[in-house]
């Protein structure tokens, strides 16, 4: 299979710093891989590795099987990059911009200008497309930085916390938009602290801490390995003396009292009939049975807490 992003020991230093420490990561064509860690973990220093701005000092990336150290020129027009911190020219209008931009990748200008107004238009800022940037606020910058990584309509997208700076009206319209762009077949990596955002776009995850991949795989995935069998909860109508006792001997009890338990159980679907029939026999009415669900919260807590 090609990848459309494939790296192999990818190893970039600083100094002392080891910033990305033999990452390999494989990303298929239309793939959202969300790439979560904590401030430092080397999530910025692998997309900058990955756009050919930085040179690693061992391993290799390829993206779209192009090396990133040989083929630096096919690489930028392949990625659509939205970078941590994007400089604007904030004395140009968003529309002369946005065009600029599209040209330097020897589009035609016509061309060029007319995807930059539809761009402009589906992200509401048709009537701002002839201000200076200087006078947009902080959010429809970063919107008009979203709109530069894709004016060339490139296959991949590197997106460095694209959300950071926006309210939640204009993070939900970038994120609808970075979903629609995933089922355009477009291969997006995804540098996020906001982890409902990357449980609600990633097709897979990778979590990353110093430098390495700590764990990767889908999101239920990860809940499985690291959660284990989901937490059901049931609740009573009334005090049951001996609930716990009662469950104990079928299922793994995490807490409760006479009138509720949480617990766990490998094989849900053989067990709670049997938990239920022995609770009626003692004269419990259920009144729910219900699955607590797991936060990727949990999951990232307990992974960035086990491996520091
Ligand atoms: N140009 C540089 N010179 C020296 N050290 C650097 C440079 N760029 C990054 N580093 C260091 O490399 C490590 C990884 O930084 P990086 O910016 O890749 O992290 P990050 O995961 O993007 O963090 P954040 O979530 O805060 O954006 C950090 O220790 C950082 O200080
Ligand atoms: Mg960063």
């Amino acid at each position: 299979m090609a990848y459309m992003i494939e790296t192999e020991g990818l190893t970039k230093r600083f100094g002392e710093i080891t910033a990305v420490d033999g990452l390999s990561l494989k990303v298929a064509e239309g793939e959202i891989l969300a790439l979560l860690g904590p401030n430092g973990a080397g999530k910025t220093t692998t997309v900058r590795l990955l756009s050919s701005i930085l040179r690693p000092d061992a391993g290799w990336a390829k993206i779209a099987g192009h090396d990133v150290v040989e083929e630096g020129q096919v690489i930028r027009r392949k990625v659509g990059l939205l970078t941590e911190f994007p400089g604007l020219y904030l004395r140009m209008p968003a529309l002369d911009y946005l065009t600029f931009f599209g040209e330097s990748y020897g589009l035609a200008r016509e061309e060029v200008k007319s995807r930059a107004l539809r761009l402009l238009k589906d992200f509401g800022m048709e009537a701002e497309s002839k201000k200076p940037l200087s006078t947009f606020s902080k959010g429809m910058r970063q919107k008009v930085a979203l709109l530069r990584a894709l004016i060339h309509d490139p296959p991949i997208l590197f997106l460095d916390e694209p959300t950071s700076a926006m309210d939640p009206h204009s993070a939900k319209m970038v994120r609808d938009t970075i979903r629609e762009l995933g089922h355009d077949r477009r291969t997006i990596l995804l540098c996020t602290h906001n982890l409902t955002e990357a449980e609600y776009l990633a097709d897979r995850l990778a979590i990353i801490n110093h430098g390495r991949i700590v764990a990767q795989g889908r999101v239920g995935e990860l809940k499985g390995q690291l959660l284990g069998p989901p937490l059901l909860e049931l609740r009573l109508a009334r005090p049951l003396d001996g609930l716990l006792s009662v469950v104990h001997e079928l299922v793994e009890v995490e807490s409760g009292d006479a009138t509720w338990i949480r617990y766990r159980t490998p094989d849900p679907q053989s067990t709670n009939p049997i938990l239920l029939r022995r609770l009626a026999q003692e004269g419990a009415e259920v009144v729910t049975l219900s699955e607590v669900s797991s936060s990727l919260e949990e999951v990232y807590l307990r992974i960035i807490g086990q491996k520091r």
